[in-house]
């Protein structure tokens, strides 16, 4: 039987190939979910609440009610990134804000799933969609370790802001991997750090505010690397050093990866089989 203090996997990761990605307990596990739904459902209902995940350098004015709980550190969505007609997943899709901008790029021949673990984000978003009459999104309750997703229908995966929040990113970016293509994308903004906390350590209240759940950006690449992603690219920084975390050792970043065309490309020892 498993108790509070027994590790929540055993050292599957641990050894000099892999990155140990996972919160220790179960107990801990359990409290960081707990802290970030409250946070976020807070948050769907308009008040900011404890300091959230944006870096000021990506604060635009707020033109609608998404864009004004818009709570990411970054732009992963643009013209560049999302093509007409694509199918894209947003992780951690939160009041809609990036899922409202993919659904314009991809056009009625596209669809956008957001996908986020807070009900509140989920409804606002749902709301938003009908009031702007948004028909080519559409927007799922779930964690992204436990996808909603059919394996192999996603063209990009995007998130804002999200990723440092999952307990064990591993499961997190291998579920990530299983729901694109052959040849799929994921486009990142996230926060990293120069000096992660150790995991015995952590705060739920910080964690869900972005800053004690963050690693670094060599331990993120890694983790991307060991899901089975290739062409791991860090294109493009923000600077959080002004934001209300105040925190100079975190960074806001944009990372890019590919899900290989072949098994062959993507072979690593974690990968799913
Ligand atoms: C910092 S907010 C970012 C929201 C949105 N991407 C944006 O830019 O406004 C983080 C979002 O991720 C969601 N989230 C956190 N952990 C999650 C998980 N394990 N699975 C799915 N969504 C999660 C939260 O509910 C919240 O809506």
């Amino acid at each position: 039987m498993r108790t509070n203090n027994h590790p929540v996997r055993p050292s599957r990761y641990d050894g000099k190939k892999f990155v140990r990605a996972s919160v220790t307990t179960v107990e801990s596990e359990t409290r960081i979910r707990e802290a970030v739904r409250n946070t976020y459902a807070s948050r769907a209902s308009g008040s900011s609440g404890e300091c959230g995940c944006s870096c000021d350098s990506t604060k635009v004015e707020a033109i609608s009610e998404a864009e004004s709980l818009r709570a990411g550190c970054g732009h992963p969505v643009s013209i560049t990134t999302v093509k007409h007609g694509e199918i894209v997943l947003d992780l951690g899709s939160g009041a809609g804000a990036d899922a409202f901008q993919a659904a314009k790029l991809v056009g009625p021949s596209g669809r956008v799933i957001g996908v986020d673990a807070t009900p509140e984000m989920i409804w606002k978003a749902r709301d938003l969609a009908t009031k702007d009459n948004i028909g080519n999104v559409d927007f799922r309750l779930g964690e992204i370790e436990h996808l909603p997703v059919e394996s192999g229908s996603v063209d990009v995966a995007v998130s804002n802001c999200v990723l440092n929040l999952l307990p064990d990113k591993l499961v997190g970016f291998q579920e990530i991997f299983r729901v694109l293509k052959r040849g799929g994308r994921i486009q990142v903004s996230d926060i990293v750090t120069s000096n992660p906390v150790p995991k015995s350590q952590v705060r739920p209240e910080a964690w869900a505010s972005c800053i004690e759940g963050a690693i670094s950006e060599t331990d993120y690449s890694q983790l991307l690397t060991q899901a089975g992603f290739r062409d791991v690219h860090l294109v493009g920084e923000e600077d959080c050093s002004g934001s209300c975390n105040q925190n100079s050792e975190l960074r806001g970043v944009q990372i890019s990866a590919v899900k290989p065309h072949s098994d062959v490309q993507s072979r690593s020892p974690s990968s799913p089989s």
